[in-house]
C-alpha cells in the first residue's frame, strides 16, 4: 500500500484515512471514491484537484486501497502507469476504473460523477494471463475487454463483408477467421493507423493485412467493393435479411433465378413457412433497429405478464442491450422462477397473456428438451435445450418513452418488434445468462478457451470439467469466469 504523507499534510482537515465513515459532511457521492495519481500530476495540482472535488461532495482517498473506485491519472503512458499501480496495490481490475483526467474534469463540470465511457479509460495493455509468451492482446475474446465503441470500423466493416460472403459459400474456416480478426480490432483502444501497429496482434493473417493495407491506402478494399456490387452477394444479403430465411434457403431461391422480394412472392411454386410469412409481412418494422427505449418498454410489458403469473418471476434483459448497445435487431430476455420445475409452464402462460392483450403478432414456441442426463453437449455451438420462444410483438407508441423508433412519416402509432424469451431452470440460470448475453464471438471464444486451455466444456446449460469428470456449479456469471480461471469481464465489455 502506498501513502502520501505530503498530500495529507496539506489537507485542511485531518481525516482518519482508514475508516469507512464519510469524512466530510457534504459528501454527496458515497459510492465513488476517487484516487488521484500524483505521478505526472504533481503535488500541488493534486492538492488543488483534491480540494476542488471535495468541495463538490466527492470523496478523495489519500491511500490507494481496495476502497478506491476511480483512479485518475494524468500519465498518458498506460503501460508504465499500470505497472506502477500494480506494484502499489493489489488492484481488482473489475472493481476499479483507471481513468484519465477527462473523467475528472467532466465530473467537476457536471458536479457529479459522470458515467465512465471508453474514452475515459486508460487500458491495461499488459498480458492478462500468466502464460509468459502470450501476446499483449489475447487471441481469445474472453480475455479482452471490448466496449461498444469500435475505433476500427473501417476495417471491421470490410472484414464483416468478407466473412459474410464466406458464410454464403459455406466456407467456414475463413469465415470464422475474418470474424475473429474483426473482433481483435474491435477491442483496440484506438484506430490502427499503419500496418506496423498490427505486428503483435493475434488472428491477423496475410489476407486480413492485405485488406487493411488497401483500406489504409485507398480508404477501401477492391475485394470488398467487388463483393458489394456482386449480384449473388447482394441477393443473398437481401434474402437473409428476412426473418426465417437462412443462407441455404436464400441460395436455393437465388439459384432458381429469383432476385427480389416480388420475385419470391410472385413465384407460386415457393412455399413460405409461417416464420417467413411473418418475416415478409412485418419486414419494414423488424428490419429496422430496436431502440433502448423500446427495449425498456418491452421489458415492462413482459415483466407485467410474468408477475401476473407468479410474483416471484425473475426477468433479465440479455443480448446486445445488456452489453450496453443503443440499438439491436431484437430484444432478448431470460424469464424464470426460483421454484424449480415451475419455469416449464411459465412461457406458455406469458404467451397466453400477450395474446389476450392483443399484442402477439407471431409466436414460435419451443418446449424444453433440457435433460441433465444429456449433458455435456459435445457440439461446439449446439442450440440450447431450454424452453424458449421467438416472438413478434405489437408495440404501441404511447408505451415508449420518447416515442417509437420508426421511419419518418410513419403515422401508424405502433411497430412490430422481435422479442426472444428463454426460460432456464433456476439452477442453470447463470449459464443461460452468460450464453444469451453474447456477443456471439465472445461466446465462441469462451467455449474455445474452456476446451483448449482448461479441458472443460461450456455451453448455455453447464460447465463440465473433463479432467475431473464433474460438473462445476455456478450461481453467478462471476462463478463461471472463476471456474475458467478468467478475469471477470463485465457485460458491457463483451462486445467482441
Ligand atoms: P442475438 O442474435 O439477439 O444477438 O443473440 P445480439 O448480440 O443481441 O445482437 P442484436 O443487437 O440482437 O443484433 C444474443 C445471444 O444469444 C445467444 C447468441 O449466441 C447471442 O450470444 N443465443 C441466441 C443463443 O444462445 N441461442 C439462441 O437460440 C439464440
Ligand atoms: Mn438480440
Amino acid at each position: 500500500m502506498f501513502r502520501y504523507p505530503a498530500a495529507s499534510r496539506m489537507r485542511k482537515r485531518s481525516r482518519p484515512a482508514e475508516t469507512d465513515v464519510p469524512r466530510c459532511k457534504e459528501v454527496k457521492f458515497e459510492d465513488v471514491r476517487v484516487y488521484l495519481v500524483e505521478r505526472k500530476m504533481g503535488r500541488s495540482r493534486r492538492s488543488f484537484l483534491t480540494q476542488l472535488a471535495t468541495s463538490k461532495g466527492f470523496i478523495v482517498e489519500d491511500i490507494l486501497s481496495d476502497k478506491v473506485t476511480h483512479v485518475v491519472s494524468e500519465d498518458s503512458q498506460a503501460a508504465s502507469l499500470w505497472k506502477w499501480l500494480k506494484e502499489r496495490a493489489p488492484m481488482e481490475p473489475p472493481n476499479v476504473h483507471v481513468l484519465d483526467i477527462s473523467w475528472f474534469t467532466d465530473s467537476m463540470r457536471e458536479g457529479r460523477p459522470v458515467a465512465v465511457e471508453t474514452r475515459h479509460l486508460i487500458q491495461d495493455t499488459e498480458p492478462t494471463s500468466a502464460e509468459g509468451s502470450t501476446p499483449t492482446v489475447s487471441q481469445y475474446a474472453c480475455q479482452r475487454r471490448t466496449t461498444t465503441e469500435n475505433n476500427n470500423k473501417i476495417f471491421t466493416d470490410a472484414f464483416e463483408v468478407l466473412a459474410e460472403s464466406y458464410e454464403f459459400n459455406e466456407i467456414e474456416g475463413p469465415c470464422l477467421a475474418f470474424r475473429r480478426a474483426a473482433s481483435v480490432l474491435k477491442s483496440l483502444p484506438r484506430a490502427v493507423r499503419c500496418l506496423g501497429e498490427t505486428q503483435d496482434l493475434p488472428c491477423l493473417g496475410e489476407h486480413m493485412k492485405a485488406v487493411m493495407e488497401e483500406v489504409l491506402q485507398c480508404g477501401r478494399s477492391l475485394e470488398v467493393e467487388k463483393l458489394l456490387s456482386d449480384e449473388r452477394y447482394q441477393t443473398l444479403k437481401l434474402f437473409t435479411s428476412v426473418f426465417g430465411v437462412g443462407p441455404k434457403t436464400a441460395d436455393k431461391w437465388y439459384r432458381r433465378g429469383l432476385r427480389s422480394f416480388s420475385d419470391i412472392l410472385a413465384d407460386r411454386s415457393i412455399h413460405l413457412n409461417r416464420m417467413q410469412q411473418s418475416g415478409f409481412l412485418h419486414y419494414g418494422d423488424i428490419s429496422r433497429a430496436v431502440s433502448k427505449a423500446e427495449a425498456r418498454s418491452l421489458r415492462n410489458i413482459i415483466d407485467g405478464a410474468a408477475r401476473a403469473i407468479t410474483p416471484t418471476a425473475i426477468l433479465a434483459l440479455t443480448g446486445g442491450f445488456r452489453r450496453g448497445k443503443e440499438f439491436g435487431h431484437d430484444v432478448d430476455f431470460i424469464v424464470t422462477t426460483p421454484e424449480l420445475g415451475s419455469e416449464e409452464s411459465l412461457l406458455p402462460k406469458i404467451i397466453d397473456r400477450l395474446k389476450k392483450q392483443g399484442i402477439l403478432l407471431y409466436c414460435d414456441y419451443h418446449a424444453s428438451t433440457f435433460d441433465v442426463e444429456n449433458l455435456p453437449s459435445q457440439r461446439f455451438e449446439a442450440m440450447d435445450h431450454f424452453a424458449k420462444c421467438f416472438l413478434i410483438l405489437h408495440l404501441e407508441d404511447n408505451r415508449v418513452e420518447g416515442g417509437l423508433h420508426t421511419a419518418e412519416g410513419d403515422r401508424r402509432g405502433w411497430r412490430a418488434v422481435r422479442v426472444d424469451l428463454v426460460s432456464p431452470p433456476m439452477d442453470h440460470y447463470a449459464f443461460a445468462l452468460l450464453g444469451w448475453t453474447g456477443s456471439r464471438q465472445f461466446e465462441r471464444d469462451l467455449r474455445r478457451f474452456a476446451r483448449g486451455k482448461r479441458g472443460m466444456l461450456l455451453d448455455n446449460h453447464a460447465l463440465y470439467d473433463k479432467t475431473k469428470n464433474e460438473f462445476l456449479a455456478a450461481e453467478t456469471e462471476k462463478d463461471i469466469f472463476a471456474h475458467l480461471g478468467l478475469e471477470y469481464i463485465e457485460p458491457w465489455q463483451r462486445n467482441a
